[in-house]
This record gives structure tokens, C-alpha cells and sequence, in this order.
């Protein structure tokens, strides 16, 4: 027996706000400000696990036997290297074009050059590479794409994208952050690649079209938003004036604000911590870290909006030298393994994503030939 087809039309909010599309065992963000990979709290991960092993519990569904771990780690070494139409591609697109836009064009000519692979040697090939694409991205650190030889996923990544060697502190405290970046259902970017996935096209297509849609300033754009602000406040003080004074200009204070979080977002207090430490060990000091809670203050008196990821993994990538361009591609580069579970999750159980809209356009009118309009 079919399904029976309902000819019935359900309208929901604008920006499909508070509505369940679909199922998932990836991970989960609540109200109540808690986020879980597939039942773990990130909390604990963030403390304890490796990038490594949450990206292969969030690929793969379960953490790893340390077998597991080693083959996986190795896959992500070995299939590192960018092929050389690739990089002659980069080369030939303007230095001064935004490294999201060099990235999505990457990812996408990666997709012309590995068509005979098999689906999971694509999704690993595109995993492996997602750091050294991310540095590629920017010209300023593109020389640094083959320097780096760190087998750990992280300090290979730092050291790329600050043009020196972090000690291991930085890269403990980088690798956090990927972490925490590494996956949150159904986001703007995630929800893009499930609808890419839906038609049956190929993962290449998918991870193009969520670098597309993580690019803008509401979504994985905001990180660099924030660190242009905070570079522009001298004090805690002028951090709070700023809050008040873009508010009062109706304008978006960006780091701030979430979908699903609307007390706290428990990535952002993680970070938060993360930032204290990372000053502190490196002998700075806390003025970064009280404009960060000045703001974040004023926010929630005038506004009752918390601190979101990007707010507090801003200043963190600031202290490690990482330039602005390449926030938003490390983000692409960690949220890569997300959008491949979700690419997989969308085709077992797959219908295509086809959603109606409401008509409220003129009807009825009469074509009129070109010389009588
Ligand atoms: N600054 C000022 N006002 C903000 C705000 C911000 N950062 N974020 C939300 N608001 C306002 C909204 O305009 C809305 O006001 P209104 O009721 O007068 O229309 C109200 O707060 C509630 O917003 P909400 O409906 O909860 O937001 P959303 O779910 O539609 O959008 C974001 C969520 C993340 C897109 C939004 O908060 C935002 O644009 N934040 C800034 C960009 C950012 O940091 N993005 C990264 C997200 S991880």
C-alpha cells in the first residue's frame, strides 16, 4: 500500500522558524542551551576527545576503537595533498577576491578532477583537504600549503594558517574550537547540503553549495564581523557604547544572537573559558577578554540575546594570528565533516526536498506584443 498523498498545503513561519523537517542522529542544540553529538555533550568532548575522534563520531556514528582511529587519521594525512589543477586554478583568480568565494570554487573543480572515485573515497577526499583548501583560500598564506608536516589534524591546520609553528597549548585550544564548530543540525548550510543531497547529486555539490551558504554574515560570516568590531574598540567601555549605539541605529550586533539558543549558546561559554586560558598562557593581557564580556553584557540588558559561537571564537583565532579572511573558511574546513553526516543521513531514508509557496503575484493578465507596452 502507498503512503495516501495529502492534497491538504500546511503554511509555517517565515524562515521555516520552529519547525521539525526532519529526523536526524547527528546532533542536537537546545533551548535549554545544551548541544549533544550523536548523545554526547560536547561539554565532555570538548574536554576530553581529539578532532579527530569527534569528526569520526560524527562521520561514522560512534567513537572510535583506537584502530579505528589510527586508519582514520591516516586516510585524513594521506589524502592531504591538493591536486595541481587546483592550485593553478587559485592562482588564476583575482588575489583579492574573498577566500570563501576561492574556496567554494575550489571545492567545486576538486568535484571535475575525482569523479571516478568512489562515494566514500570523495567524502574522504574532500575532508582531507578542506584545511589546506581553507589556506589556499587566502593569498597571504597560500605558500604555506605544503610546509606544514604535523600529523595531528589541528597543529597541521594552525601552523598553515599563522605562518609559524603553535606550541601545543594553541593547538589544544585551536583544536576546541574546531571541535565546537564541527557540527549543529540543521543549520542554514547543513539544511542546504540535505537539499542537494535530496535531488541525488554528488557530494562535491552538496559541500560546494554549503560553503555557499555558510559564507553570509547571518550564519558563518559573523565570525569575522566580530573580530572587525573588536578590533575597533579600544576599551570595555567603547565595547559597551557600541552595543547601544547599533542597536539604537536598529542594526545587528553580529556574535550575537541564535536560532535555537535564547539564553545561552554552550559553545560560546566554552570558548569563553578557552580565551582566559590561551591569554593567560601566552602572557597577554585580559583587555581582549573584558571587551568580549562588556559586550556580551550589554547585550543581554538591552537585548536578552546571548553570545553565539562565532562571538567568542573570534577573538580566539585573533590571539592565535590567524588572519580575518580565513575565519570563516576554518569554519567550512571543521563544519565539512557535519555536512557529509548530514549528506549521508539526507540519502538513507531520501525524498526530495520540494517545498510549495503561497502565489501573491498579479493573475489573470493578457500578453501584450512587444511594440504596444
Ligand atoms: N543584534 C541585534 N538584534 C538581533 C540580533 C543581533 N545580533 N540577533 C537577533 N536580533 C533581533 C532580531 O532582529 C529580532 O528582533 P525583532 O523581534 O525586533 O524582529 C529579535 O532579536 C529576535 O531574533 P530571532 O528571531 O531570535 O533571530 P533569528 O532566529 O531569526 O536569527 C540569527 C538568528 C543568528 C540569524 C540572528 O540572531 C543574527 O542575525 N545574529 C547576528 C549574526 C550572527 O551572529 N550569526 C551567527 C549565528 S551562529
Amino acid at each position: 500500500m502507498h503512503e495516501k498523498r495529502v492534497s491538504t498545503t500546511i503554511k509555517v513561519p517565515k524562515g521555516l522558524y520552529g519547525v521539525i523537517v526532519t529526523q536526524t542522529q547527528i546532533a542536537k542544540s537546545s533551548v535549554d542551551g545544551s548541544l549533544v553529538y550523536r548523545g554526547y555533550s560536547i561539554n565532555e568532548l570538548a574536554e576530553k576527545a581529539s578532532f579527530e575522534e569527534v569528526a569520526f563520531l560524527i562521520m561514522k556514528g560512534h567513537l572510535p576503537k583506537k584502530s579505528e582511529l589510527d586508519e582514520f587519521s591516516k586516510a585524513l594525512q594521506q589524502n592531504r595533498e591538493i591536486p595541481e589543477p587546483v592550485l593553478q586554478l587559485v592562482n588564476h583568480l583575482p588575489q583579492d577576491s574573498h577566500p570563501m568565494d576561492v574556496l567554494r570554487t575550489a571545492v567545486s573543480s576538486l568535484g571535475t578532477l575525482e569523479s571516478t572515485l568512489s562515494n566514500e573515497q570523495k567524502q574522504l577526499s574532500i575532508a582531507s583537504k578542506m584545511p589546506s583548501l581553507a589556506t589556499l583560500s587566502y593569498p597571504h598564506t597560500r605558500s604555506n600549503v605544503k610546509k606544514a608536516d604535523y600529523s595531528n589534524y589541528s597543529s597541521f591546520f594552525l601552523e598553515m594558517l599563522s605562518s609559524r609553528k603553535p606550541d601545543s597549548f594553541e593547538s589544544w585550544i585551536f583544536e576546541r574550537v574546531l571541535m565546537l564548530y564541527l557540527e549543529h543540525d540543521l543549520n542554514a548550510s547543513s539544511f542546504t547540503v540535505r537539499v542537494v543531497a535530496s535531488t541525488q547529486a554528488d557530494v562535491y555539490a552538496a559541500i560546494t553549495a554549503g560553503v555557499c551558504a555558510l559564507k553570509g554574515p547571518l550564519h558563518g560570516g559573523a565570525n569575522e564581523d566580530v573580530a572587525k568590531v573588536l578590533n575597533s574598540l579600544p576599551t570595555a567601555e567603547a565595547a559597551r557604547t557600541f552595543v547601544r549605539e547599533t542597536l539604537a541605529k536598529g542594526l545587528k550586533v553580529p556574535g550575537f544572537g541564535h536560532r535555537i539558543y535564547k539564553k545561552v549558546d554552550p559553545r560560546a561559554q566554552i570558548c569563553k573559558t578557552l580565551l582566559k586560558r590561551l591569554l593567560n598562557h601566552k602572557g597577554l593581557t585580559e583587555e581582549l577578554y573584558e571587551k568580549c564580556v562588556a559586550m556580551e553584557e550589554e547585550m543581554w540588558n538591552q537585548k536578552r540575546l546571548p553570545a553565539n559561537l562565532d562571538f567568542y571564537a573570534a577573538p580566539i583565532f585573533m590571539v592565535l594570528n590567524i588572519p580575518i579572511p580565513l575565519y570563516t573558511p576554518i569554519f567550512a574546513a571543521s563544519r565539512v565533516f557535519g555536512w557529509i553526516a548530514h549528506y549521508n543521513e539526507q540519502l538513507l531514508d531520501n525524498k526530495i526536498i520540494r517545498p510549495d509557496a503561497e502565489y501573491v503575484g498579479p493573475q489573470n493578465l493578457k500578453y501584450t506584443p512587444i511594440e504596444e507596452r
